[in-house]
C-alpha cells in the first residue's frame, strides 16, 4: 500500500516557509497545514476571553476544541496574535494536543505539506523530505513590513525587527520542541531568492528525494 507523502518545512518567522508550503502542496497535489495557525488559534481564544497566556488548563481546553477545518488565516494573521502564539507554544501539554491533531492531518493519503517550527524534528520525524527555510533577520523584517504596508497598515522597520528577533529567541530557546533544523533537513536560505526561485530550488530537492524513495 502507498504511504502518504509528507513534506516538512520549518523555519523562523517570514523565512518564506508558508508561501513555499502552499506552492509545493499545489504542485504535488498534497494537502497543506500551516501549523502556526493552530498555535495562533489557541492564542486568539485566550486573548478573546482575556485569559493570561500562561494559563495552562485554559490553553489545553482551547487546544482540545480546535477544529483544523475552521482555521481562518485572515483572522489569525495579526502581529499581536503571532506574539501571543509564541507564548502559548512554550506549554508542553498544549503542544502535545496540537501535535496529535497535526500528525492525524499528515497521516491521511495522499499526504501533506506541513509548515511550522518542529515538523521535521517532532511532528513528522519520518517525513520523506525536510526543508529548513532561513533568511537574514533584516530580509525577514523587510518582508513583514511590506506585508503590513501593502494591507494599508502602519508599521516601522525597527519595531518589526525587534519583534522578530524576540520571537526567534523565544522559539529557539524553549525547552520543548525548540526551533532548529532536523539533522536530515535541507537548508534553504531564501535571503536572496524571490518566491519563484525558492520554489524551484525546493522542487529540485524534493524531486530528488522522491526519486530516491522510489528506488530509481
Ligand atoms: O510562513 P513564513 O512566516 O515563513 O513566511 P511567508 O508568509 O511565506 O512569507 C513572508 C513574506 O515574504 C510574504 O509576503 C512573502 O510573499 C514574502 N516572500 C518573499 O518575498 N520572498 C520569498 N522567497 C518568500 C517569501
Ligand atoms: O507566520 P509566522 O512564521 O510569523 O508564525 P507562525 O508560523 O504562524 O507561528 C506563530 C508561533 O507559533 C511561532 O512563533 C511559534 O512560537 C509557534 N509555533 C510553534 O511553536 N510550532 C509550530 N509548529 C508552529 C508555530
Amino acid at each position: 500500500a502507498a504511504a502518504p507523502l509528507v513534506i516538512a518545512i520549518d523555519g523562523p518567522a517570514a523565512s518564506g516557509k508558508g508561501t513555499l508550503a502552499r506552492r509545493l502542496a499545489a504542485h504535488y497535489g498534497l494537502r497543506h497545514l500551516d501549523t502556526g495557525l493552530t498555535y495562533r488559534a489557541v492564542a486568539q481564544r485566550m486573548l478573546a476571553y482575556g485569559l493570561p497566556l500562561d494559563n495552562v488548563s485554559a490553553a489545553e481546553t482551547a487546544a482540545g476544541q480546535l477544529d483544523l477545518a475552521q482555521l481562518d488565516r485572515d483572522l489569525l494573521s495579526t502581529h499581536v496574535i503571532g506574539e501571543a502564539a509564541s507564548k502559548v507554544a512554550v506549554m508542553a501539554s498544549v503542544r502535545a494536543i496540537l501535535v496529535e491533531a497535526q500528525r492525524a492531518f499528515a497521516s491521511a493519503l495522499p499526504g501533506a505539506v506541513l509548515d511550522g517550527r518542529d515538523i521535521g524534528t517532532v511532528v513528522c520525524p519520518d517525513a520523506a523530505v525536510k526543508l529548513y527555510a532561513t533568511a537574514s533577520a533584516d530580509v525577514r523584517a523587510t518582508r513583514r513590513l511590506h506585508e503590513i504596508l501593502d494591507r494599508g497598515g502602519a508599521a516601522d522597520y525597527a519595531t518589526i525587527l525587534a519583534d522578530i528577533e524576540r520571537r526567534d529567541a523565544r522559539d529557539m530557546g524553549r525547552a520543548d520542541s525548540p526551533l532548529r533544523p532536523a539533522a536530515d533537513a535541507h537548508l534553504l536560505d531564501t535571503s536572496e531568492m524571490d518566491i519563484e526561485t525558492a520554489f524551484q530550488t525546493a522542487k529540485a530537492i524534493i524531486d530528488d528525494a522522491i526519486a530516491g524513495r522510489n528506488g530509481s
